[in-house]
């Protein structure tokens, strides 16, 4: 565990050079692939809360109702929009008594970032796994990474295992689209 009985995991879809959105912020459709979504979708399911920045809730409409816990600093501690939407700014707050008090079926969160978000996870509380499923013909230099600051995917993995992590396996989702599936896990 990542931090007390909270289940952490990352998820994220990347260019080669490992970027999550094109130069002018948005998801590209080149990153959008089947076999990503069909594990990224599973993963949510199995999940008590998402946690994702402003923008990327902005982006994806939460077409099957799941908990959703928006990070902006547009507001003060927690503030509940709806049954399916929750809003925090992290600041001066204790992440991890705000995300038991929330996560209290599996305990499973999975972050969905944007940089910020995933960035802010792996400074605090830690993963416990983070899956980066690489597009492997699509580059997008100049596009949001992953963390901030990492320009090529190697600089990603060295970020994972710098936030204590190991590589797990490398997979093939789908191989003729040649998009890999990265997994690392906690250490020990
Ligand atoms: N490829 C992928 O796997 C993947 C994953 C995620 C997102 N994306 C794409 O990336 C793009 C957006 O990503 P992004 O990084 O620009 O934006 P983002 O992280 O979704 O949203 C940024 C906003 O989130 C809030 N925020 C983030 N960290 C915070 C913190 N520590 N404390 C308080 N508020 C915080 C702030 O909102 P306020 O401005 O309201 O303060 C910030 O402006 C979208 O196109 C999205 O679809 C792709």
């Amino acid at each position: 565990m990542a931090f007390g009985t909270l289940e952490i995991r990352g998820y994220a879809v990347v260019s080669s050079d490992g970027r999550i959105a094109d130069r002018e912020g948005r998801f590209p459709a080149d990153l959008r692939f089947d076999a990503d979504q069909a594990l990224f979708q599973q993963a949510l399911d199995q999940a008590d809360l998402t946690v994702l920045g402003r923008r990327t809730h902005e982006a994806a409409p939460n077409l099957h109702n799941r908990t959703r816990l928006v990070l902006s600093r547009g507001v003060e501690g927690l503030v509940e929009e709806d049954a399916h939407t929750l809003w925090l700014n992290p600041e001066g707050t204790d992440l991890a008594t705000v995300l038991g008090s929330l996560a209290t079926d599996t305990g499973t969160i999975v972050v969905a970032g944007g940089t910020a978000v995933y960035d802010l996870f792996a400074a605090t509380l830690g993963y416990d796994a983070f899956f980066v499923s690489v597009a492997e013909r699509v580059r997008l230099s100049e596009g949001a990474p992953i963390f901030a600051g990492c320009r090529r995917l190697a600089d990603v993995e060295r970020r994972l295992e710098d936030a204590g992590l190991v590589l797990h396996k490398r997979t093939w989702l789908d191989r003729t689209a040649r998009l890999r599936l990265i997994e690392y896990v906690r250490a020990g």
